[in-house]
C-alpha cells in the first residue's frame, strides 16, 4: 500500500497532469477534490474569482481514502486570483487536522505563486516538507519540469528519512 495521498482539485487540468505524474514518480494514490459548483463558462470563471477574492469556501465531496492510512498528504491546487481554489481551501477546512506531513504545490497561467502557497501553508496550518509551483505551460503530458523533479525528490528524502527512524525505533 502507497504510503503518499496526493489530493488535488483541478478546473481545467493542468493540477490532474501535474498530481498523475507525481503519482506515478511517487507511487501515491490519487484522490481529486469533487466540487459541486458548476464552474462552467464565463459565469463559472466569474465564481471562481468572487469565491477567491472573498476566501469563501466551496461545497466538495466527501473523500474516498483514509487519511489515517499516509505518512505523507500532497496537496495541489490551481491559482485563483492569486489564491488558493475555493474546493481545496474547503477540503482543508475539513482535514487539515488530521493531516500528516504535507507537500505543497500549485499550477498558474503566469509566475507569482507566492500568495497562493503562502495561503497553502496557512490554510494546512503545517510547514510543508517541500512546495511548489508548476506554470501551466510546463504541467507536461510526460516531459516533467526540473521543479517537479527536485519537489518529488524531496518527498522522497523525507520518506526515507521516516523509514529510518522507524526501522531504528
Ligand atoms: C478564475 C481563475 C483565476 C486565475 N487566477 C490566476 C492568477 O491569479 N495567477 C495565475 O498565474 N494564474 C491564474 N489562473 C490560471 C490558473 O491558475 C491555471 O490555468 C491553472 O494551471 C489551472 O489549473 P487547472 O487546469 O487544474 O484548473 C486563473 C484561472 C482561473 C480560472
Amino acid at each position: 500500500m502507497s504510503r503518499v495521498l496526493i489530493v488535488y482539485f483541478s478546473r481545467t487540468g493542468a493540477t490532474r497532469r501535474v498530481a498523475a505524474a507525481l503519482a506515478t514518480t511517487l507511487h501515491a494514490d490519487v484522490e481529486e477534490i469533487i466540487d459541486r459548483s458548476d464552474r462552467s463558462g464565463t459565469l463559472g470563471i466569474l465564481r471562481c474569482v468572487l469565491d477567491s477574492v472573498m476566501r469563501r469556501s466551496a461545497s466538495v465531496e466527501p473523500m474516498r481514502h483514509d487519511l489515517s492510512a499516509y505518512q505523507m498528504v500532497v496537496i495541489g491546487s490551481p491559482v485563483w486570483a492569486g489564491r488558493v481554489s475555493a474546493p481545496v481551501r474547503a477540503w482543508l477546512a475539513t482535514h487539515r487536522r488530521r493531516l500528516p506531513r504535507v507537500a505543497l504545490f500549485c499550477t498558474l497561467a503566469g509566475r507569482s505563486s507566492e500568495s497562493a502557497l503562502k495561503e497553502l501553508c496557512e490554510l494546512a496550518a503545517k510547514q510543508p516538507v517541500a512546495r511548489c509551483a508548476i506554470s501551466q505551460r510546463n504541467a507536461p503530458q510526460g516531459e516533467e519540469s526540473r521543479a517537479l523533479n527536485l519537489f518529488a525528490q524531496r518527498i522522497e528524502r523525507t520518506l526515507a528519512h521516516i523509514e529510518e527512524i522507524e526501522w531504528a525505533a
